[in-house]
């Protein structure tokens, strides 16, 4: 079978992307990507840039697969590190080649910098699927009954958003006051994060961006350095 590289581009600066991905997407023919992806790394594509959407997804990959037979050098990006919430991209590459995997950035990751948390002391749960978010949900429900770790947790544009998430939190007895935060656009322009208590949050009433993480820390603010709005 052929082999297409998957690249991680990192959470959106383009100076997150590491050398070795870099080098990928500029020595390849074709780098097929969601358009979102494609943004941080169109600088370095030297071949045909191949832009997915949702609808047309799957027929770009066939595309991409049959110039990977033909021994052309075929990339195709993921959001942040491929490793964490890209399974549905992954196993629709996975279907169709062998693959190479050039891991990237999370924004996991980026949030854990931000708010100064350690990865062993955090556990990741992704809302962000087709199909699984409802056992992330109940998940979430149970480790937050039963505080081990911070917990970071992905939403799911746009009908599992962070209020919704605080509503459902709310309805399963979650403690009101639990803290948390709301991380936007990291490593973007416009970045921002917000601390609230899950009924302050359940009860926001501005918009939040697609690009968001929700951090339930375990320590008290102080604990660790934090800079705010
Ligand atoms: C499909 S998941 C992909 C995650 C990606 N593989 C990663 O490692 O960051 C997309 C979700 O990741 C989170 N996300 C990605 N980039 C982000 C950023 N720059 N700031 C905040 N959240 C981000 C958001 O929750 C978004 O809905």
């Amino acid at each position: 079978m052929a082999t297409i590289t998957v690249v991680g581009v990192g959470p959106g600066d383009p100076d997150l992307l590491t050398l070795k991905a870099r080098d990928a997407i500029r020595n390849a023919d074709y780098v097929a990507g969601f358009e979102t992806v494609l943004g941080p790394v169109r600088r370095w594509i030297g071949g045909e840039a191949l832009p997915m959407r949702y609808r047309n997804q799957e027929d770009v990959l066939e595309q991409l697969a049959t110039y990977a037979e033909a021994d052309k050098r075929c990339v195709v990006c993921a959001w942040g590190d491929l490793n964490f919430s890209a399974k549905e991209l992954l196993d629709r590459v996975r279907r169709r080649a062998d693959v190479e995997l050039i891991p990237g950035i999370s924004s996991a990751q980026m949030a854990c910098a931000r708010l100064g948390l350690t990865i062993e002391t955090s556990m990741f749960i992704t809302l962000h699927a087709r199909e699984g978010h409802e056992e992330g949900l109940r998940e979430l429900i149970a480790m937050l009954k039963n505080r081990r770790r911070n917990l970071v947790v992905l939403p799911r544009p746009f009908d599992l958003m962070p209020t919704d998430i605080a509503g459902l939190l709310l309805e399963e007895g979650i403690a009101p006051k639990t803290r948390l935060y709301a991380l936007e656009r990291l490593s973007l322009p416009g970045e921002r994060i917000r601390e609230y208590d899950i009924s302050l949050l359940a009860a926001e009433k501005s918009e939040f961006s697609d690009l968001t993480i929700l951090v339930f820390p375990m320590h008290e603010r102080g604990d660790h350095k934090v800079d705010l709005d």
